[in-house]
């Protein structure tokens, strides 16, 4: 390999749990700095997993082809390895080490003159740290729960956000014909994004969010007082990070990952019994999981993917480094990763979303 194409050399990883729109910021990226730069772009596998185990491709415009509405990541992704506590297994024992030394060895190695990193806050927070190692590191902001700070939205959320509402739609018109209410527990970890605006989208009667504490008593009253007015059916969106008043969140198993040591779920079954028991009124429940990750990104995602990822070429090229780019209105811009990382962009309880569901008459809990 020639002096000239290790230094016109990009690599591109994702890393994080999946979401849609990851595949089109993959082909921006190989179109922008191979097809119009003509720079060579090498494919990580399973994000930084990829790099510390030097699993790579060099990606050829077949790669791309038809993945621009393709969900998931053709480079694979992971939501568990850290390099800064990686896990070791050595004769049966597990230990965390510290192999970001490794990882940048393997990147210098490589002759990459930059790296697109597309990630949720846990990713891009392992980016800063490398940025401040001397990686020359670039940040797309990705996940279907829309709370990373510094960005109008996410991609993915779009995505996710037209699921959720489908299911509401579809579980509204179950519940009327049997009188029943209806739970749909929804994504999103600590914010309460995907829950409210799938609420409002899909004329949710309960909507219960992270960011604002729930009485179940008050969700129970509601829901008898819309009996009384006639309203033989309700409908309920429960975000997975929702917690009682004086409670906590509800876990549905602990796991040996000292980045994130539990996963959460559970939260629409015990919202849905309570319901049954206290009011007496059939109550089904469903839990929309990782459907609300998987498939076809919308015609939003896939345009904000593809933005993101041409935008992100220009600023490896300008050497602009240490930065994410965001959405801003309708331009995209750049921040400091370290501004954007560390802080969760969560529904302001007393915010304009909030305030409107109020006004349609929707019970939020408290
Ligand atoms: O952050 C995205 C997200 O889908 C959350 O909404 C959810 O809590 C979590 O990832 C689930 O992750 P896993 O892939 O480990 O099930």
């Amino acid at each position: 390999m020639n002096k000239k194409s290790n230094i016109n050399r990009i690599g591109v990883l994702t890393g994080g749990g999946d979401c849609p729109g990851l595949n089109a910021v993959i082909r921006a990226v190989f179109r922008t700095a191979h097809n119009h730069y003509g720079f060579q772009v090498i494919g990580i596998s399973d994000g930084y997993r990829g790099l510390i185990e030097k699993k790579w491709k060099t990606l050829e415009n077949r790669d791309v082809t038809n993945i621009l509405s393709l969900g998931g990541t053709i480079l694979g992704t992971t939501n568990r390895d850290n390099p800064f506590k990686y896990r070791v297994e050595n004769k049966g024992k597990v230990k965390y080490k510290d192999l970001s030394g490794r990882l940048i060895k393997n990147v210098k190695d490589m002759g990459l003159k930059a790296l697109i990193v597309i990630g949720g806050d846990g990713t891009l927070r392992v980016a800063s740290e490398l940025i401040k190692k001397g990686l020359p590191i670039v940040g797309i902001p990705k996940t279907i729960d829309n709370d990373l700070s510094c960005t109008d939205v996410t991609f993915g959320f779009d995505t996710a956000l037209n699921i959720a509402t489908e299911a509401l739609d579809r579980l509204k018109t179950t519940a009327e014909s049997h009188h029943r209410v209806m739970v749909l527990e929804v994504m999103g970890r600590d914010s309460g994004w995907i829950a409210l605006e799938s609420g409002i989208a899909g004329g949710a009667d309960v909507i219960l969010i992270p960011e604002i504490p729930y009485k179940i008593e008050k969700v129970c009253d509601f829901i008898r007082e819309r009996k009384k007015r006639g309203k033989r059916f309700s409908i309920v969106v429960v975000a997975e990070g929702s917690i009682p008043v004086g409670g906590t969140v509800t876990i549905q198993r602990t796991v040996a990952d000292p980045s994130m040591p539990y996963r959460l779920g559970g939260v629409g079954n015990k919202v849905g019994s309570q319901i049954e028991e206290l009011t007496g009124i059939e109550t089904r429940v469903t839990v929309l999981g990782h459907v609300q990750r998987g498939g076809t990104p919308t015609a939003f995602d896939r345009i904000l993917s593809t933005r993101f990822g041409s935008t992100s070429v220009d600023l490896a090229m300008e050497g602009k480094f240490g930065h994410m780019l965001c959405l801003t209105g309708e331009h995209i811009k750049y921040v400091p990763l370290t501004e954007a990382v560390g802080k969760l962009r969560v529904v302001p309880a007393d915010g304009d979303f909030v305030k409107t569901v109020r006004r349609m008459g929707v019970c939020v809990g408290d």
